[in-house]
């Protein structure tokens, strides 16, 4: 048992032991919180072998103690054959040997706990690896693990391995058919990612048994909670039926069969129970593709002792063209975002919880995609698209290298990729024949590898990361962009991070203040209003890369909203700038400013 594990909630007036530790997990603690999200391959490598470990981790602790953060989410470190980065695991107990030992975790677990910062696992438990003793398992007919996998015959009247034999329609998310055929069997086998990523049967108590025993064994071990892998496919359609085919589309859509299933609330709330989420305040985080606000308001209401919060995709989904897929971009006008953002505070305002993030490492860089990444407007729009997202009500997310502006790989070569998805992608659309530039061109906006690239530590040649050839191209921008830059200067996107890690600490008009969005349809202005207790918080940001005048010129959404705007900023104080000491009525491109109302 850690030494911050669970201790019962004191008294407000309860004396502190003498040489006591506070608790860090007192009851709802989240909602204070700043969550940081470590790719451990990319993070920091401490054996020169060019892949990051937990001692790297370790190592680089005080970046994150300075940043202020209050959580390290970890991205899965356990046993895997890393088809998916280690989203493919062959052993939830034991941690992979490229990333250190079981005792380089406890290691990292007490070093966090001793900065009071919370470690959250990451829970892979919709699907196994194909090489986890249950699956080997499973693919004997006859073993009692057979129906721990969705293992199904040919469709009726075709012969196994024949086109369009597969048992339903359904594409896997990294190309292809989702299911696999078994030759010594003759059946097929469900797997909604790589075919090395066989689906878990939740429908099977033994299954939900397991998963419950080893988080349990995760929490004795001292972690704090769980960040929840589409965790909203563990309930699916039973019949499996087919999905609708988009035109031109080799496969049918795995939705809505495959997630949102009739039995999630119902897993969700036993896991809860078995492994005691609740009365050890552990912090849970689910993901869950296609979720609508309405699942999530549901999932997250506190009364029905489910998850605390969810990853929703709308908000990273807008910038796909009409019925296509991410790979067909398309361009997201300003006030659709912000829409969006405002639908989800308002969805979950009086019930449930919001996670709040623009990055991780399935997106690409945040200000690579929704702000400037150019040399002139990186740094001011890194800070403005951290300021509006923390700013919203909800638990932020920062994923590694986002304090320091990163930005996306700009890879130009297929052999610069490594991940499953892009190369599949690639493979598969050239087989459709969608010309190589094309392709190319998309995985530069979307590929997962562009939030994968090594983080930028330092000037050196492979940015402090590695001493040896890192597995992924480290970004050449390291050279300027990098914590020790960062590190001291008071402008930095760094610093920026942290002023406002800080003020969701300190202010609890941030963490708790209602939520009002201002002049919606605005095409440049992001304008937020947030109040509590009789003080406001108001975010006036410009989004764009081109000056904005609050007064004159050109007034896209009418005076009267711009009147308001300039009436209600004329005496405030500014809390926190972009561009300090710049007043008045004109914003610089990505200017934004957090003004204070009220004692
Ligand atoms: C979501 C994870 O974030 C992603 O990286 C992974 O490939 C899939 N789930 C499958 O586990």
């Amino acid at each position: 048992m850690s030494s911050f594990d669970a201790a019962p909630a004191a008294g407000p007036d309860a004396p502190a032991a003498p040489g006591a530790r506070p608790s860090l997990r007192e009851p709802g603690w989240w909602r204070t919180a700043v969550v940081y999200q470590v790719y451990p391959r990319s993070f920091a490598d401490s054996d020169g072998d060019g892949v990051g470990d937990l001692p790297g981790i370790t190592a680089r602790l005080d970046h994150l103690a300075n940043l202020g953060i209050d959580v390290l989410w970890l991205s899965p470190v356990y046993r895997s054959p890393m088809d998916d980065n280690g989203y493919d695991i062959s052993d939830y107990r034991d941690v992979d040997p490229s990333f250190g030992t079981l005792a380089d975790l406890d290691a990292l677990i007490a070093a966090c706990h001793d900065r009071g910062i919370r470690l959250v696992m990451d829970l892979v438990v919709n699907h196994t690896s194909d090489e986890h003793p249950w699956f080997v398992e499973s693919r004997d007919p006859r073993s009692p693990k057979r129906d721990w996998y969705w293992w199904r015959p040919a469709r009726p009247g075709h012969e196994p391995g024949t086109p369009g034999a597969e048992p339903n329609n359904w594409g896997a998310a990294f190309s292809g058919p989702a299911w696999h055929l078994d030759a010594a069997s003759g059946e097929y086998y469900l797997h909604l990612f790589s075919p090395k990523q066989p689906d878990l049967n939740w429908e099977n108590p033994q299954v939900r048994q397991a998963v419950y025993a080893m988080m349990r064994w995760w929490v004795e071990r001292g972690v704090d909670g769980f960040r929840m892998d589409v965790i909203n496919f563990i309930s699916k359609d039973v019949t499996l039926p087919d999905g609708p085919v988009a035109p031109g589309a080799p496969h049918g859509s795995a939705f809505p069969g495959s997630a949102n299933g009739p039995r999630l609330d119902e897993f969700l709330a036993e896991m809860h129970a078995a492994v005691g989420l609740g009365e050890q305040h552990l912090l849970t985080v689910g993901e869950m593709p296609g979720s609508t606000i309405e699942v999530a308001r549901r999932v997250t209401d506190p009364a029905r002792d489910e998850l605390n919060m969810v990853f929703t995709f709308e908000h990273v989904d807008l910038d796909v063209a009409p019925g296509g897929t991410k790979w067909d971009l398309a361009d997201l006008p300003l006030p659709v975002l912000k829409r969006n953002l405002e639908s989800w505070q308002l969805g979950l305002a009086d019930v449930g919880w919001n996670s709040l993030y623009w990055n991780n490492h399935d997106q690409p860089r945040a200000v690579s995609r929704f702000g400037d990444d150019s040399p002139e407007h990186r740094v001011s729009s890194a800070k403005t698209l951290a300021t509006v997202l923390h700013l919203h009500r909800g638990t932020p997310f920062v994923y590694q290298g986002e304090e320091l502006g990163m930005t996306n790989a700009g890879f130009a070569q297929i052999g610069q990729y490594r991940d499953i998805e892009s190369v599949n992608r690639h493979a598969a659309a050239l087989g459709l024949g969608t010309p190589a530039e094309e392709i190319l061109r998309s995985l530069s906006v979307k590929s997962r590898d562009n939030a994968r690239t090594p983080m930028q530590w330092d000037d050196s040649p492979h940015a402090g990361f590695t001493t040896g050839e890192p597995w992924l191209a480290v970004n050449p921008n390291h050279t300027s962009i990098n914590v020790a830059a960062a590190q001291d200067d008071p402008a930095s996107v760094l610093a920026h991070y942290r002023a406002l890690i800080a003020l969701r600490h300190t202010d609890p008009v941030v963490s708790e203040g209602d939520f009002e969005l201002l002049l919606p349809d605005h095409e440049q202005l992001w304008v937020i209003r947030r109040t509590h207790g009789g003080r406001a918080l108001l975010v006036v940001a410009n989004c764009s890369s081109q000056p904005c005048a609050l007064a004159g010129g050109e007034e896209p959404t009418g005076e009267d909203d711009l009147a308001g705007l300039r009436a209600l900023v004329a005496d405030a104080d500014v809390l926190l700038p972009t561009h300090p000491g710049r007043q008045g009525l004109e914003l610089a491109p990505w200017e934004s400013r957090v003004y204070a109302f009220g004692a």
